[in-house]
């Protein structure tokens, strides 16, 4: 049997796996309210404009609510003969008011109708992610309060650079989600217009209000070009870049998660509710979350790489490749959002181990740039003769095997004869830390501030 949608010119059906490579209805019924939406948009349209009929537009109203309901409670029977949702959903219409249903589709395309609905998915997608990385944001900036001043390492190359405080290494991805939040925000601005009524590539000959489908869908105003409206996927590519981006940001998170509640740094142990066991190894407590989500910004990436390339080479306007936009995107997007739960879960439970990190913020000669600023400031010394210096009395600790301030007065004033004791003082880590005032720096009163001025943001908002 022919498709009955649009088999009219068709003496047989589909092979087999015809219909098992042409149909997305397996994935793309995710997209059924968005679809029922844009068609109730339509339908009015059409019968305010006087191309359908007033009751005809009013019953079809009435199937597709009946036909949402019937979705949502899981009534629905998905048909892959249908191929996709939107032939789904309409002859779903025809079995519950007849051929009024038949209306629906004047002056529309299922190519205009598909890039409605997945931009409309997408929309939502994005708001959801934003109300998220909000939560983020806040349990961050919450826990980097409360660690304003707690000492930590910094690192560069992976080694003991400069103490800085846990606080100031939190508030570090505050700013990262904020610039991810305002990517996605650009991202949804310009996906926000409304390709309907662009029909099938060239528009149609009705009286069609795009202005009036636009509105009541919520877009800003109707795409401008109807070539553009049925081919444009940048969309897509840009939400998932942006997408893509913040993974990233999460995956050093939770890179350096995994580092911390090793026994080896100790740094920090994750909550029994973020942490898996061992079958074999009773000891274990791994940071299977953390991982996860590493793992999975590598799956958000892959999934933009692909709509990179399915739409590298597709001349205007619609082909049938631009299906394969809907998978990697349902799936890089919702991955995004449970690892934003997830974070924010392991964030809000993570207990630093203070004396751990201020112990190894100490370790390393991690204060010699404390030094060579002291021979500076007291010394009057140019800084890199200082650095130079201070490169001798480092040698000359661990020559010996100790800190920086277990070497003697007379020790140093051996390498220069201008020190005095008052260089002690900036040799501990908590002074380091203090001293660090420059805006943006890691002092713990400037974290205090800047924790407490993204607290009532977030809030404010
Ligand atoms: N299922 C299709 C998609 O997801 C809908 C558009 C079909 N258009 C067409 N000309 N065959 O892209």
């Amino acid at each position: 049997m022919s498709n009955k949608m649009w088999g009219g010119r068709f003496a047989s059906g589909p092979d087999e796996i015809m219909e098992e490579i042409n149909a997305s209805i397996g994935f793309d019924q995710k997209l059924a309210l968005q679809d029922i939406a844009g068609s109730r948009a339509h339908a009015a349209m059409l019968a305010k404009a006087g191309i359908v009929a007033a009751e005809d537009a009013a019953s079809i109203d009435r199937g597709l609510d009946a036909i949402g309901r019937e979705i949502e409670s899981g009534a629905f029977a998905f048909s892959r003969a249908l191929e996709d949702i939107h032939m789904n959903i309409e002859s779903r219409l025809a079995e519950l008011i007849g051929p009024a249903a038949g209306r629906l589709h004047t002056a529309r395309s299922r190519n205009d109708q598909v890039a409605v609905d997945f931009r409309l998915w997408v929309r939502d997608a994005i708001d959801g992610l934003d109300v998220q990385l909000r939560g983020l944001q806040t349990a961050l900036a919450e826990k980097a309060l409360a660690y304003a001043g707690a000492v930590m390492p910094g690192f560069t190359h992976m080694q003991a650079a400069q103490p800085v405080t846990f606080g100031h290494h939190l508030l570090a991805y505050v700013e990262m989600l904020a610039r991810d939040r305002s990517r996605l925000r650009d991202a949804r601005h310009r996906l926000n217009e409304s390709p309907l009524g662009a029909a099938a590539l060239a528009g149609t000959s009705f009286p069609i209000d795009r202005d009036a489908t636009a509105k009541a869908l919520g877009f800003d105003r109707p795409t401008a070009n109807s070539l553009d409206s049925v081919s444009d996927r940048d969309f897509v590519l840009e939400t998932l870049g942006a997408a893509s981006i913040c993974a990233i940001h999460l995956s050093r998170f939770a890179e350096e998660i995994v580092l911390w509640a090793t026994p080896q740094f100790g740094f920090a142990a994750l909550s029994d509710r973020f942490s898996t066991g061992s079958s074999i190894m009773p000891q274990k407590r791994n940071p299977d979350a953390a991982e996860l989500v590493r793992g999975k910004a590598g799956r958000i990436i892959g999934a933009l790489n692909a709509m990179f390339i399915v739409m590298k080479g597709l001349p205007l306007t619609y082909s049938k490749d631009m299906q394969e936009d809907k998978e990697g995107t349902f799936d890089a997007l919702q991955s995004l959002s449970l690892c934003l739960a997830a974070m924010t879960g392991m964030v809000g439970d993570l207990e630093p181990n203070l004396e751990r990190m201020k112990a190894a913020a100490g370790a390393g000669y991690a204060t010699a740039t404390d030094l060579a600023d002291w021979l500076v400031r007291t010394l009057k010394m140019p800084f890199r003769e200082a650095h130079h210096v201070t490169g001798r009395l480092v040698g000359l600790a661990s020559g010996k095997g100790i800190g920086l301030e277990e070497l003697s007065l007379a020790e140093m004033q051996g390498v220069a004869p201008g020190i005095n004791s008052e260089v002690f003082a900036v040799l501990g880590v908590d002074k380091s830390v203090e001293s660090r005032t420059s805006y943006g720096g890691t002092a713990p009163a400037n974290v205090r501030t800047q924790a407490e001025g993204w607290l009532a943001r977030l809030k404010a908002e």
